[in-house]
């Protein structure tokens, strides 16, 4: 995140902010305007008093939220592309919360990457013309053990 969106000032997205982990990385990166969304009031409620954000979102980003078309300049998300959780389908809403130019930030649990076949959406997005893809790497997906992991960084065009 720090390597494709240096200016810390920068109106930074948290997708799928849960109790609000990234938002705290971010922060200690030095990341000064840092925005929240999640569906659950219940991790909203958690990350709250934390303090870390300027505004928390209640969205579901399987629709459209009501978060206006290109109000960040980046966006970030971990740990929340996962069955049961984000999927493929929300690309299209995540690239309408950025503006053109602005990076795109994903870091997932590289199974389901391959079983739930990502590399297919990321390229027909691409081949669209909505984002254009920088990077993806594997990763190790958690310091405690041993699993794959997925970093995908796209540019909005
Ligand atoms: C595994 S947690 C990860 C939270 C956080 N990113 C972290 O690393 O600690 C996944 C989060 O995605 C949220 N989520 C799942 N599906 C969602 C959706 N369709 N729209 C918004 N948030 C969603 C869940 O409520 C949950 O807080």
């Amino acid at each position: 995140m720090a390597e494709f969106a240096p200016d810390k000032a920068a109106a930074v997205i948290d997708i799928g902010c849960g109790t609000g982990l990234v938002g705290q990385a971010l922060k200690t990166l030095g990341y000064s305007h840092i925005d929240g969304i999640d569906f659950s009031e219940e991790m909203l409620n958690v990350a709250r008093p934390k303090g870390i954000y300027r505004k928390l979102v209640s969205g579901d980003l399987t629709t459209t939220t009501v978060v206006e078309t290109g109000a960040y300049q980046a966006a970030v998300c971990a740990g929340s592309f996962a069955p049961g959780h984000l999927g493929p389908e929300c690309y299209p809403e995540i690239i309408r919360l950025v503006q053109p130019g602005s990076p795109i930030v994903i870091f997932m649990n590289g199974a389901h990457f391959f079983e739930d076949d990502y590399p297919s959406h990321i390229d027909r997005l691409e081949q669209s013309g909505v984002w254009r893809i920088i990077e993806i790497k594997a990763f190790n997906y958690m310091s405690a053990l041993e699993r794959p992991g997925r970093l995908i960084v796209a540019g909005k065009c």
